[in-house]
């Protein structure tokens, strides 16, 4: 009798729930093979009765333990298949799995990871900085005339304005972050600045108050007008394909000398002519310049011995001219219709 309750209490701790096809009905017969009245706890009661006296205080412990085992583990099935009910859990193991939904990048992540790539195989690493500027680094060090409209009400979005007081703004470009690595940091500076920019203007679909930007900043010794063009062209074929022409136009930015607006072959025609390009074979993508000497001093660099070019672009335009995006709202309202459409690029 002794081996038997042994066997039995090995049996009850080796039982699974999930050697239940039916956990529920499996779960009732065996407690019922214990428990039961004609189970094998009775059974072993009847023989217990049986014994010599001398060998029922051994015996009577031993079945006590063998009930207590049984009453636990029928306790602890019962409260796993609760449990399990709850949770709505199914047990035909045939239903088809349920979807997991798989989220993906929003394609302006997925443009800015793919510029800050494109810069760092020729040595570019990434700063991030404050969006939240004051006018020192979003104007004054750049070189900004006092009266300059760009720092406009109508275009920035102050937070502190009042006479004798730093103002306090939005930032309205990344080239502010220049500034901040320029103070921080001696040459050889190479740099680019990914972030969000803020302006205060009307939302339509070619026009939003918040967008994305990502500026370039290269500062050493000898750094030249061919360094900048050659570093455009290689950029502008990695992003839009070996084919790309780029050609600059003379242009003007307080904070660089010379300044040029980038642009290149039209992507869609291939400089032919289309609605995309209206007609001129050439897509505008980003302002560049050599940084202004006044930059340099003012951020503490000597302009006699050190020169740099700068660049900035705006990346949602990036993605409308690879993606044929004709609306900037698109990119902020979050309709899943037009965000699945980017779920195969990574
Ligand atoms: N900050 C300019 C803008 O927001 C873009 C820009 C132009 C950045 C020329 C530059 C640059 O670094 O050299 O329109």
């Amino acid at each position: 009798m002794k081996h038997l309750i042994a066997q039995y209490i090995e049996e009850i701790r080796a039982a699974r729930i999930e050697d239940f096809a039916d956990r529920a009905a499996g779960v009732e017969q065996f407690r019922i093979k214990f428990l039961g009245r004609k189970g094998v706890m009775a059974e072993l009661f009847e023989q217990f009765k049986a014994l010599p006296n001398e060998q029922k205080k051994e015996m009577g412990v031993a079945l006590n333990r063998l009930k207590a085992a049984a009453t636990e583990k029928v306790e602890e099935f019962k409260n796993f298949v609760e449990q399990a009910e709850e949770c709505g859990e199914s047990h035909d193991l045939t239903l088809p799995a349920d979807f997991a939904q798989r989220g993906s990048r929003h394609v302006l992540s997925v443009v800015m990871n793919e510029i800050a790539d494109i810069f760092a195989r020729i040595g570019f690493t990434i700063e991030e900085s404050v969006e939240i500027e004051d006018d020192w680094h979003l104007f004054s060090a750049l070189n900004f005339p006092h009266d300059h409209p760009a720092r406009d009400m109508q275009d920035t979005f102050f937070i502190e304005k009042e006479e004798g007081k730093t103002e306090v703004a939005l930032r309205t470009h990344t080239s502010s972050v220049q500034v901040r690595v320029m103070e921080t940091h001696r040459p050889p500076i190479r740099i680019i600045a990914p972030g969000r920019v803020f302006r205060n203007e009307a939302i339509s679909a070619r026009a939003h108050c918040i967008f994305h930007q990502v500026e370039a900043l290269y500062v050493d010794r000898k750094v030249t007008f061919a360094d900048l063009k050659q570093t455009l062209l290689y950029f502008a074929k990695e992003m839009f394909g070996e084919q790309t022409q780029i050609r600059l136009r003379p242009s003007y930015f307080p904070f660089t000398e010379p300044s040029a607006e980038m642009d290149i072959s039209c992507n869609i025609c291939g400089g032919k002519g289309c609605n995309i390009c209206k007609g001129t074979g050439w897509l505008e993508i980003l302002g560049c310049g050599m940084v202004d000497p006044n930059v340099l001093d003012a951020c503490g660099i000597d302009s006699k011995e050190f020169t740099g070019f700068a660049l900035g672009m705006g990346v949602e335009r990036m993605a409308m001219l690879k993606y044929q995006v004709r609306d900037l709202r698109l990119y902020f309202e979050n309709d899943l219709r037009f965000l699945h459409q980017f779920d195969n690029i990574i």
